[in-house]
């Protein structure tokens, strides 16, 4: 059983930022920093994640994984039906799942999860933090984001980040649950779409499916298949 120590603070830089050095000084698993506001919240592939003061969350978990996984993208995976249950037993909202991090209500993103480790000279991970970041009730959302981005509407912060905590920490047991794999494709926003590759893969094709390493599997427009990993690529949903 994992030991949850929470420390609240009004503003940080990142909550990211923050746990990784105390990570690197030796803090033990279970520490949750969260913060009211961020000046540099940080998301995948160096954007930004907006997070203006007190109409979000913004909550990082310290882990050591260990032996447990080969891969931090299942810590991704695992955090994001975490977060997809801990939003419906506290909002009674149905979201989905956007490959591999992002969370979606009414197709719009509402949370974002960054996973970020060190390793080992053996290989093992060294520590990981995860990184969360919900729109409570955000409304001002900056110009390039405001036709993308959505807020839950109500501020149940603390029952969020309770029910986070314990769905979490539930699937942490077992991250390589087949439960967890079906229900994370289950959720999947993007499975049957029509996407553009990001990344080293340029290209554009159709989502086809997600399999057992949480790789997706795209039919490219010249009908190969190919399998993308999440460190190698972020991907976009192309407009109906
Ligand atoms: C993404 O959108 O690509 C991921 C966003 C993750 C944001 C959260 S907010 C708490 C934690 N601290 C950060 O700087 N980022 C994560």
């Amino acid at each position: 059983m994992v030991n949850i120590d929470i420390r609240k603070f009004t503003t940080l830089d990142s909550t990211n930022t923050y746990l990784k050095a105390l990570a690197q000084n030796g803090e033990k698993e279970g520490v949750v920093i969260i913060a009211d506001s961020q000046t540099s919240g940080r998301g995948r592939k160096g954007k930004s994640f907006f997070s203006p003061q007190g109409t979000g969350l913004y909550m990082s978990i310290l882990l050591y994984p260990d032996k447990k996984i080969s891969d931090p993208t299942y810590i991704t995976t695992a955090t994001a039906v975490a977060l997809r249950r801990a939003i419906k037993e506290v909002y009674n909202k149905s979201t989905s799942i956007k490959w591999v991090n992002d969370i979606y209500l009414e197709g719009k993103k509402l949370a974002g999860i960054l996973t970020e480790g060190a390793f080992s000279s053996d290989g093992s991970f060294k520590y990981i933090i995860v990184g969360i970041g919900v729109n409570l009730t955000t409304e001002a959302f900056p110009d390039e984001i405001k036709d993308i981005a959505v807020s839950l509407g109500e501020d149940k912060k603390e029952a969020l980040i309770n029910s986070i905590l314990s769905h979490f920490f539930k699937i942490y047991e077992d991250l390589n649950s087949p439960e967890i794999y079906k229900e994370y494709v289950d959720a999947s926003f993007i499975i049957g779409k029509e996407i553009e590759i990001l990344g080293e893969k340029m290209g554009n094709g159709k989502a086809i499916g997600i399999d057992r390493k949480f790789r997706l599997e795209v039919e490219l427009e010249n009908k190969e298949h190919i399998f993308l990993s999440s460190g190698d690529v972020s991907i976009k949903v192309k407009k109906d």
